[in-house]
Protein backbone atom coordinates (compact mmCIF):
# COMPACT_ATOMS: atom_id res chain seq x y z
CA UNK A 1 0.00 0.00 0.00
CA UNK A 2 1.57 3.35 -0.83
CA UNK A 3 2.26 5.31 2.44
CA UNK A 4 1.59 9.01 2.97
CA UNK A 5 4.22 11.06 3.40
CA UNK A 6 4.52 15.21 4.71
CA UNK A 7 7.39 17.09 4.23
CA UNK A 8 7.93 20.08 5.94
CA UNK A 9 9.57 23.13 3.94
CA UNK A 10 9.08 21.50 0.82
CA UNK A 11 8.65 23.59 -1.43
CA UNK A 12 12.23 23.91 -3.24
CA UNK A 13 15.27 22.81 -1.65
CA UNK A 14 16.17 19.30 -0.25
CA UNK A 15 12.65 19.07 0.77
CA UNK A 16 11.53 19.44 -2.42
CA UNK A 17 13.90 16.59 -3.87
CA UNK A 18 12.65 14.73 -1.08
CA UNK A 19 9.41 15.12 -2.72
CA UNK A 20 10.29 13.80 -5.55
CA UNK A 21 11.73 10.72 -4.39
CA UNK A 22 8.96 9.93 -2.35
CA UNK A 23 6.56 10.46 -5.20
CA UNK A 24 8.94 8.58 -8.06
CA UNK A 25 8.36 5.10 -5.16
CA UNK A 26 4.85 5.72 -5.64
CA UNK A 27 4.38 7.54 -2.41
CA UNK A 28 1.43 10.26 -1.59
CA UNK A 29 3.19 13.57 -0.45
CA UNK A 30 1.89 16.87 0.93
CA UNK A 31 4.61 19.74 0.07
CA UNK A 32 4.29 22.82 2.38
CA UNK A 33 5.71 26.39 2.58
CA UNK A 34 5.20 28.93 4.44
CA UNK A 35 3.64 30.82 1.41
CA UNK A 36 0.74 29.63 -0.39
CA UNK A 37 2.02 31.09 -4.40
CA UNK A 38 5.48 28.99 -3.43
CA UNK A 39 3.39 26.07 -2.36
CA UNK A 40 1.22 26.03 -5.20
CA UNK A 41 4.21 26.21 -7.59
CA UNK A 42 5.64 23.38 -5.82
CA UNK A 43 2.60 21.50 -7.00
CA UNK A 44 2.55 22.46 -10.50
CA UNK A 45 6.15 21.42 -10.92
CA UNK A 46 5.29 18.19 -9.88
CA UNK A 47 2.20 17.83 -11.46
CA UNK A 48 2.97 14.83 -13.42
CA UNK A 49 1.96 12.90 -10.06
CA UNK A 50 -1.46 14.03 -10.28
CA UNK A 51 -3.86 13.61 -7.00
CA UNK A 52 -0.63 11.81 -5.14
CA UNK A 53 0.50 15.18 -4.51
CA UNK A 54 -1.28 17.72 -2.86
CA UNK A 55 0.41 21.52 -0.99
CA UNK A 56 -0.79 23.14 2.46
CA UNK A 57 0.63 26.63 2.96
CA UNK A 58 1.48 26.87 6.80
CA UNK A 59 4.20 28.11 9.12
CA UNK A 60 5.77 25.68 11.23
CA UNK A 61 7.71 28.11 13.08
CA UNK A 62 4.72 27.54 15.51
CA UNK A 63 2.38 25.25 17.16
CA UNK A 64 -0.53 26.33 15.35
CA UNK A 65 0.91 25.72 11.61
CA UNK A 66 2.28 22.21 12.32
CA UNK A 67 -1.37 21.70 13.65
CA UNK A 68 -2.76 22.89 10.77
CA UNK A 69 -0.57 20.83 8.32
CA UNK A 70 -0.94 17.94 9.61
CA UNK A 71 -4.66 18.56 10.09
CA UNK A 72 -4.76 19.33 6.57
CA UNK A 73 -2.63 16.23 5.39
CA UNK A 74 -5.43 13.88 7.13
CA UNK A 75 -8.40 15.57 5.51
CA UNK A 76 -6.23 14.98 2.05
CA UNK A 77 -5.25 11.88 2.67
CA UNK A 78 -7.13 10.16 5.71
CA UNK A 79 -3.74 9.22 7.42
CA UNK A 80 0.16 10.24 7.76
CA UNK A 81 2.67 7.43 7.49
CA UNK A 82 5.95 9.41 7.03
CA UNK A 83 6.33 13.07 8.24
CA UNK A 84 9.70 14.53 7.65
CA UNK A 85 10.97 17.48 9.69
CA UNK A 86 12.61 19.42 7.02
CA UNK A 87 11.91 23.01 7.09
CA UNK A 88 14.88 25.04 8.66
CA UNK A 89 15.97 28.48 7.98
CA UNK A 90 19.63 29.76 8.43
CA UNK A 91 21.23 32.96 9.33
CA UNK A 92 24.74 35.06 8.63
CA UNK A 93 27.42 33.51 9.57
CA UNK A 94 28.22 35.74 12.98
CA UNK A 95 28.65 35.48 16.31
CA UNK A 96 26.06 34.86 18.69
CA UNK A 97 26.01 38.41 20.07
CA UNK A 98 25.79 40.17 16.70
CA UNK A 99 22.57 38.32 15.56
CA UNK A 100 19.01 40.43 15.52
CA UNK A 101 17.17 39.17 18.60
CA UNK A 102 14.36 38.14 15.95
CA UNK A 103 16.77 36.63 13.81
CA UNK A 104 17.49 34.00 16.84
CA UNK A 105 13.91 33.93 17.55
CA UNK A 106 13.36 32.52 13.72
CA UNK A 107 16.56 29.91 13.96
CA UNK A 108 15.21 28.50 17.20
CA UNK A 109 11.40 28.43 16.74
CA UNK A 110 12.10 26.88 12.97
CA UNK A 111 14.77 24.69 13.37
CA UNK A 112 13.70 23.46 16.78
CA UNK A 113 10.10 24.13 17.72
CA UNK A 114 8.90 22.83 14.55
CA UNK A 115 10.92 19.79 14.68
CA UNK A 116 9.95 19.15 18.17
CA UNK A 117 5.91 19.69 17.59
CA UNK A 118 6.15 18.09 14.35
CA UNK A 119 7.52 15.24 15.90
CA UNK A 120 5.09 15.21 18.71
CA UNK A 121 1.87 15.63 16.88
CA UNK A 122 2.87 13.24 14.05
CA UNK A 123 3.87 10.60 16.80
CA UNK A 124 0.55 10.99 18.40
CA UNK A 125 -1.43 10.52 15.91
CA UNK A 126 0.53 7.53 14.24
CA UNK A 127 0.81 5.89 18.15
CA UNK A 128 -3.43 5.81 17.84
CA UNK A 129 -2.95 3.67 15.27
CA UNK A 130 -0.11 1.73 16.67
CA UNK A 131 1.90 2.51 13.89
CA UNK A 132 4.88 5.23 15.28
CA UNK A 133 8.48 4.79 14.86
CA UNK A 134 10.98 7.40 15.27
CA UNK A 135 13.56 7.45 12.11
CA UNK A 136 16.71 9.40 11.91
CA UNK A 137 18.82 9.94 8.64
CA UNK A 138 21.27 7.34 9.90
CA UNK A 139 17.99 4.46 10.13
CA UNK A 140 16.89 5.79 6.33
CA UNK A 141 20.69 5.58 4.50
CA UNK A 142 20.50 1.97 5.66
CA UNK A 143 17.67 0.97 3.82
CA UNK A 144 16.85 0.50 0.17
CA UNK A 145 15.74 3.99 -1.63
CA UNK A 146 12.01 2.72 -2.33
CA UNK A 147 11.87 0.92 1.07
CA UNK A 148 9.54 2.85 3.32
CA UNK A 149 7.75 0.05 4.52
N1 LIG B 1 21.54 22.83 2.15
C1 LIG B 1 22.47 22.41 3.01
O1 LIG B 1 23.66 22.33 2.72
C2 LIG B 1 22.06 21.95 4.39
C3 LIG B 1 23.03 21.46 5.26
C4 LIG B 1 22.65 21.01 6.54
C5 LIG B 1 21.31 21.07 6.92
N2 LIG B 1 20.40 21.57 6.06
C6 LIG B 1 19.01 21.61 6.52
O2 LIG B 1 18.18 20.93 5.57
C7 LIG B 1 16.93 21.57 5.50
C8 LIG B 1 16.63 21.99 4.07
O3 LIG B 1 17.68 22.82 3.61
P1 LIG B 1 17.61 23.50 2.18
O4 LIG B 1 19.01 23.92 1.83
O5 LIG B 1 16.86 22.64 1.23
O6 LIG B 1 16.77 24.82 2.52
P2 LIG B 1 16.08 25.89 1.53
O7 LIG B 1 16.45 25.64 0.11
O8 LIG B 1 16.35 27.22 2.12
O9 LIG B 1 14.54 25.53 1.68
C9 LIG B 1 13.92 25.68 2.92
C10 LIG B 1 12.48 25.21 2.79
O10 LIG B 1 11.88 25.37 4.08
C11 LIG B 1 10.70 26.16 3.90
N3 LIG B 1 10.50 26.87 5.15
C12 LIG B 1 11.33 27.72 5.80
N4 LIG B 1 10.79 28.14 6.94
C13 LIG B 1 9.59 27.54 7.03
C14 LIG B 1 8.55 27.57 7.98
N5 LIG B 1 8.64 28.31 9.10
N6 LIG B 1 7.43 26.86 7.76
C15 LIG B 1 7.31 26.09 6.63
N7 LIG B 1 8.27 26.02 5.70
C16 LIG B 1 9.39 26.74 5.89
C17 LIG B 1 10.95 26.99 2.67
O11 LIG B 1 9.72 27.33 2.08
P3 LIG B 1 9.16 28.81 1.86
O12 LIG B 1 10.33 29.72 1.65
O13 LIG B 1 8.28 28.63 0.68
O14 LIG B 1 8.41 29.10 3.10
C18 LIG B 1 11.69 25.99 1.80
O15 LIG B 1 10.78 25.12 1.16
C19 LIG B 1 16.98 22.75 6.47
O16 LIG B 1 16.43 22.36 7.70
C20 LIG B 1 18.46 23.01 6.60
O17 LIG B 1 18.77 23.62 7.84
C21 LIG B 1 20.73 22.01 4.82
Amino acid sequence: MSKTVVITGSSRGIGFGLAGQFLSCGCRVLVNGRSASTTAEAVERLHPYGEKVRGVAADVSGREGVVLLHREALVHFGAVDIWVNNAGVGHEIRSAWELDEAVIERVLHTNIGGVVHGTIISFLEMRKRGEARSSTWKDLEATDSCSTG
